[in-house]
């Protein structure tokens, strides 16, 4: 692992597939990868350099290295960052059978996880429930085991830069969205 003030995304990309050749235990990956996106989080100015950002704006998604070669459970892992607009927020949902690591990189958003309670549990009929939130800021990793599921809400007052790794990349992945007022699921769209 490459521990310097002069670690790169080439490095960190270098180091995620080093950790998909060495174990196939998702919790073994999720945790190594969140590990060096702490310190790849550290290094100044990196992803300003890739992205070439405007002063205010840019909002939207963009890939930054797509792997052919290595993933879980399949090879297709992707690093992406994702340029949000203020109170950007989305509906629960699952990563299907992919973990996802997020990094902030500017800006804070918050986590909130949620799950099915069924009768026995305080409920009448299933419900889609939060378990708990948390707030990641600047320079914090989180992730999150396939299966889990949980939504992101920028609170930074601003633009946030999130830096995404996904295990298999998500658009290749069957997924499902959650309507906690509803308490429905559907597939998401690919
Ligand atoms: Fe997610």
């Amino acid at each position: 692992m490459t521990q310097t003030a002069t670690y790169t995304m080439e490095a960190f990309v270098d180091d995620v597939k080093e950790i998909f050749a060495s174990t196939k235990d998702p919790l073994a990956q999720a945790q190594a990868v969140a590990d060096h996106m702490q310190v790849l989080l550290d290094v100044p100015d990196w992803l300003e350099e890739k992205l070439n950002l405007p002063e205010e704006g840019g909002f939207g998604r963009y890939d930054l290295h797509f792997d052919e070669d290595s993933g879980s459970p399949e090879p297709g892992f992707l690093l992406m960052c994702t340029v949000q607009k203020p109170d950007q927020d989305n509906l629960p949902h699952d990563h299907g059978a992919a973990w996802v690591v997020y990094g902030v990189y500017d800006g804070a958003i918050e986590q909130t996880k949620w799950r099915w309670f069924y009768k026995g549990e305080g409920v009448d009929s299933p419900r889609i429930k939060e378990t708990g939130r948390f707030v990641q800021k600047n320079g914090k990793v989180a992730f999150f085991l396939p299966g889990e599921i949980h939504h992101t809400r920028n609170i930074t007052g601003g633009r946030a830069l999130v830096v995404r790794l996904e295990s298999q990349k998500l658009t290749e992945l069957t997924r499902y969205q959650y309507d906690p007022n509803a308490n429905t699921v559907k597939k998401m769209d690919r």
